[in-house]
């Protein structure tokens, strides 16, 4: 393999964060406009002009969906200028459709690169999902618990009572009874709206964000997202693919997915180092949102290199134009 060709994990984060930044500017006009559907395709647009420009021979593996029903950035679409390195990429052009077009807060652009192969090819099913931050046993809790074993187990871990635990929830109808034992089991809920990239991400820094533990049911190409983020912020985050009919498993095989009840543990959704970027849209607890000053537009971007545990923050000055 020639230098040329290599996985440089360092060049492609810097880089990542130009795609990432343009896919937030992109969607400024649209923040609170009401208007999901033109926000995430501003997004989409910037994002895959962006990528066009990159030395690599990437391929997307989480995407914006099938190829029949995404015209860009679909799953298996080439990106880049193929002159590089082979990366599997996976991207969420805008990770908070509703809340950008609501501008409430926790709105990210998000993009994580790894070697040709090492991403789990997830197909747009829904997924269960358990996170938690670093510095705990290996599988102190797991999938296989129910809510309230796993705050049982959490706060014996962490030396404290269930009461001083807080999971980060999705608000859904289909989380009603799965809050209600999480309340029953003494543990504070930070209910989010949406977007649980982020959500996840809380866990990685509980001391800052007050967040132990993530649960719930969401997207399972969000859920490989947070994988490749956690891998470098450290912490552990398990999943299960969930199938509501035949054509979600039908996906699921043309992803080359057999077992349709396994347990994917982090090592297994991003089996490589990664490199992750993304950018605040609207104002959050992880990357501040696009700001305006005077004849510029700040973004914030995180960029994260699980190789080294490199945690890069930039801000940046867009010229308006
Ligand atoms: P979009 O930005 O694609 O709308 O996704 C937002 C999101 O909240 C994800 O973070 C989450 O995984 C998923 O939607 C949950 O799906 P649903 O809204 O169907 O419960």
């Amino acid at each position: 393999m020639t230098a040329a060709t290599e996985f440089d994990d360092e060049i492609l984060s810097l880089a990542l964060a130009r795609v990432t930044e343009a896919a937030a500017l992109a969607c400024r006009p649209l923040i609170g406009r009401g208007d999901e559907k033109a926000a995430d395709q501003a997004a989409v647009n910037a994002m895959r002009r962006e990528l066009g420009r990159l030395d690599i021979a990437g391929t997307v593996v989480i995407g914006e969906g099938e190829r029949d029903e995404a015209p860009m950035l679909y799953i298996g679409e080439e990106v880049g200028t193929g002159r590089g390195p082979a990366v599997d990429i996976a991207l969420d052009p805008l990770e908070g459709t509703t809340i950008t077009a609501k501008a409430m807060p926790n709105a990210l652009t998000v993009i994580s690169a790894a070697p040709r192969g090492t991403m789990l090819h997830a197909p747009d099913v829904y997924m269960d999902k358990l996170a938690i931050g670093p510095g705990y046993a290996q599988d102190v809790v797991g999938l296989d618990m129910g809510p309230a074993e796993r705050v049982a187990a959490l706060a014996r871990a962490k030396g404290c009572a269930p009461s001083e635990i807080t999971v980060c929830v999705l608000e859904r109808p289909r989380h009603q009874e799965m809050i209600a034992e999480l309340r029953a089991a003494g543990a504070a809920i930070h209910l989010i709206g949406d977007g649980d990239v982020a959500g996840v991400m809380h866990c990685a820094d509980p001391e800052t964000t007050g967040i132990d533990m993530y649960m719930g049911t969401g997207g399972a190409p969000e859920g490989v997202l947070a994988a490749g983020a956690l891998k470098a912020l450290g912490g552990q985050i398990w999943g299960r693919l969930l199938f509501r009919n035949d054509d979600e498993k039908g996906r699921a095989e043309k992803a080359g997915i057999s077992d349709f009840g396994r347990i994917y543990a982090l090592g297994d959704m991003v089996r490589a180092d990664v490199v992750f970027a993304a950018t605040g849209v609207t104002q959050g607890s992880i990357l501040a949102g696009l700001r305006p000053c005077g004849a510029f537009v700040e973004t914030e971007t995180l960029l994260l290199r699980s190789k080294t545990g490199e945690r890069r923050r930039t801000t940046c000055r867009h010229p308006l134009t």
